[in-house]
């Protein structure tokens, strides 16, 4: 069974140059050469783009009885895009995808003056979300990953990074990975899981039992259920130290599980730099880097990845430098950082966020919301372009423009999603 979707608007493929490496600079804003004009359509097959071409001609060859409606015949289906534009599917490449409980009451606390160091020290944070996590069990954690993940689909996301980290032990981390595992399974979307047992210190434990607990306990257990793709650690002052990030990066590299880290969300503590020195796949937040951070991240080839729905929620000021890391050529990714304070499952409303707050170029955020973030997945078919050859996962949005993809923060921008070839989600 094939998809042709006829009558594009814009058609953002993303692919020039070469496609496995991420856009930079000016490039990242450069629509010529990354954006077919209006008229061409996309067909796929199984999984896979097989052609773009002139809608018309493509319309004749594989769909000559199509009389303008959706329609499927034989082997074809025709979705009409009407002029509207497509975008890839989108990557949201950071996310706490599961959780259970409820953390809304924190917002009093903050407007009350509390930071999130305040509210973690009075109990709250990450580790109430941990008490309320611990007790559900696989099944109950999946059921709750799929509810999210077709949340997400909804608003175009089609390939997601999930972490654990919220059980911080042993049993419950590896739950976690297995709950992502089997999210996975069920999804239509691509579900990639990262083990975050370094998330935060438990409760009752001394730090040093527990760091010894992840080295010599939490990581083998984790490399032998093989389900987690990535490890990621929360350094940051107050929680994980930069020592102790490199002990458990160089620990889970051992077993050949590569990393991708938490830095530089509060203060500098020259976290991206050692995420570039241990050749981290990706440094997250990465908001108050230094600017020779950011260089060296950029000189090794690690993704700085903003995650602006953060300060946003915590009420801290989106000062991520956009601008500098285009202008020195920097490689940068956006995602949602969804968790339990930060409830957001819309890559859309996050390059709303970037395009109306920081002042990013909306084409340039769409760079960084699908061609960049691939780059760090280590999944060769996921590519985030819309190109021969690729997997076959975009999204028609409501607008002719591929610009439209973010600029309505309180609607869902997109019309249909397509994955692995097939319709996923019809918003008419
Ligand atoms: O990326 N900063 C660490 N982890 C999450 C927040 C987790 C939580 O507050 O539950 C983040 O923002
Ligand atoms: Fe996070």
């Amino acid at each position: 069974m094939g998809v042709l979707v006829a009558n594009c608007g814009e058609i953002a493929h993303m692919s020039s140059g070469d496609a496995s490496k991420p856009l930079v600079g000016a490039a990242m804003m450069d629509k010529e050469t990354n954006v077919h004009p209006p008229g061409m359509g996309i067909l796929m097959s199984d999984s896979s783009i097989v052609r773009i071409a002139d809608s018309e001609s493509l319309c004749s060859e594989f769909a000559p009885w199509w009389d303008g409606s959706d329609t499927t015949m034989g082997e074809t289906r025709v979705l009409d895009a009407a002029g509207k534009a497509v975008i890839p599917g989108l990557i949201d490449s950071h996310t706490h995808l599961l959780w259970g409980g409820d953390r809304s009451s924190e917002m009093r606390l903050r407007q009350a003056g509390m930071s999130y160091r305040d509210i973690a020290e009075a109990g709250g944070g990450i580790a109430k979300t941990v008490r309320s996590t611990r007790g559900l069990s696989v099944d109950e954690l999946t059921e709750i990953g799929i509810s999210r993940v077709n949340q997400a689909t909804r608003t175009g996301t089609t390939v997601m990074e999930a972490k654990s980290g919220y059980g911080l032990d042993t049993e419950s981390e590896l739950r976690l990975l297995q709950a992502i595992y089997d999210v996975n399974q069920y999804s239509n979307a691509t579900i990639l899981p990262t083990w975050l047992g370094a998330h935060d210190f438990p409760n009752r434990r001394s730090r040093d039992e527990y760091l010894g607990e992840l080295l010599s306990e939490q990581i083998p257990a984790v490399a032998k259920q093989g389900i987690a793709m990535w490890t990621d650690v929360f350094c940051e002052e107050g929680w994980y130290s930069n020592e102790e990030t490199e002990d458990i990066v160089r620990a889970a590299a051992e077993y050949g599980i590569p990393s991708r880290l938490h830095v530089d969300e509060f203060t500098d503590s020259g976290g991206l730099a050692l995420a570039a020195e241990l050749g981290a796949v990706s440094g997250d937040h990465a908001a108050k880097s230094s600017h020779e951070s950011r260089q060296a991240a950029a000189d090794i080839g690690t993704m700085q990845t903003f995650l602006p729905g953060t300060p946003l929620v915590l009420g801290l000021p989106m000062d991520a430098p956009l601008a500098s890391c285009i202008e020195n050529d920097w490689a940068f990714s956006i995602a949602t950082d969804f968790n339990p304070n930060c409830r957001i499952l819309s890559m859309p409303f996050i390059g709303s966020l970037i395009t109306t707050r920081m002042g990013m170029d909306p084409f340039a955020a769409l760079v960084a919301a699908s061609r960049n973030p691939a780059t760090t997945l280590d999944q060769p078919d996921v590519t985030g372009t819309i190109a021969q050859g690729s997997k076959a996962d975009l999204s028609v949005i409501w607008s002719d423009s591929v610009d439209g993809w973010c600029q309505t923060p309180g609607e869902n921008p997109i019309s249909s999603t397509i994955i692995d070839g097939s319709i996923v989600n019809s918003n008419n």
